[in-house]
């Protein structure tokens, strides 16, 4: 496909009762890219999620996915086309192994369907890509771990592995680093890093040092309608988009997880920064 943009919306608006959620968003994902969704609490950005993934249907507008009008798909549709979110599809079993966890993920998406169970010795068969995949989000090591008992940065580096095992051309993440110590926030940032580059993402994410470590683009929401869009440096320099995070800096939670450590961002950025967590 030769579309820049992997994915578009047009005029999107979702209203809820007569509250508009979303706004007339134009959203605009280009292929190959790292494209970050931000925005004070409430601003829309599960709801712009939820929209692009079928979970809720638009009032008014489009989507194209590769130029193409996904408007009216649903969201086993769009997923077989290759746009899939992180937790959609791939529910971790918590009391399969890690290993067993991947080859479902392989198998589902082999047979396009939720019947994956199959015999021992077909599983068996999938084992090497299984095993490639949790080489490439660094799990090699707890493949015969119950998924249960992984830290909780490791289940989510799981999630990502049976996400990848749909090969998705476009994923996307709805706060992939939530709720993470900060040594888990660096292996799944470099993991999202190392799955970008056969693939684009775009992701909601509060952790604006992450953001601003991955993203190639931001689109910063505020009130259900696009503020401003661009590089880290651009939004994070714009007045409006400091405004809009302190306007519920008392809102923020008290989550030591997501606080700016190590940051070598100027300190304006800095106060944009902690005022977005
Ligand atoms: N099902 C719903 N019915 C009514 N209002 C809703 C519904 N879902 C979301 N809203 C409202 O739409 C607005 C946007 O919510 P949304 O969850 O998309 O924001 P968000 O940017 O994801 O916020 P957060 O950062 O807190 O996750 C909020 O005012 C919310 O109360
Ligand atoms: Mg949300």
């Amino acid at each position: 496909m030769s579309h820049d943009y992997i994915l578009e919306t047009r005029g999107l608006i979702k209203e809820f009762k007569g509250f508009t959620a979303v706004d007339d968003v134009n959203l605009k994902v280009r292929r190959g890219t790292i494209h970050a969704l931000i925005g004070p609490n409430g601003a829309g950005k599960t709801t712009v999620f939820n929209l692009l993934t079928k979970f809720l249907t638009p009032s008014r507008g489009q989507l194209l996915y590769n130029g193409k009008d996904i408007t009216r798909d649903d969201s086993a549709t769009i997923a077989r086309m290759g746009m899939v979110r992180s937790f959609q599809i791939s529910a971790v079993f918590p009391h399969l192994t890690v290993l067993e966890n991947v080859r479902v993920a392989l198998q589902r998406k082999r047979n396009d369907s939720f019947f994956f169970w199959r015999s021992e010795k077909k599983l068996d068969a999938m084992n090497d890509r299984a095993m490639e995949l949790l080489e490439n989000v660094g799990l090699e090591e707890f493949c015969n771990a119950r998924a249960v008992d992984l830290p909780y940065g490791r289940k989510r580096s799981l999630e990502i592995a049976t996400t990848l095992a749909l090969d998705p051309e476009l994923l996307l993440l709805d706060e992939p680093t939530q709720g993470m110590g900060h040594e888990d926030v660096s292996v799944v940032a470099e993991l999202i890093k190392e799955v970008a580059k056969e693939r684009t993402i775009l992701m909601v994410e509060h952790n604006l040092n992450v953001v601003a470590d991955l993203s190639d683009t931001i689109t910063v929401l505020q009130r259900g309608a696009i503020l401003t869009e661009g590089d880290y440096a651009t939004v994070s320099a714009d007045p409006r988009v400091r405004e809009a995070y302190m306007g519920v800096e008392a809102d923020q939670p008290a989550n030591d997880a997501t606080q700016p450590q190590d940051s070598d961002l100027d300190s304006d950025k800095v106060v944009a920064s902690e005022a977005a967590l």
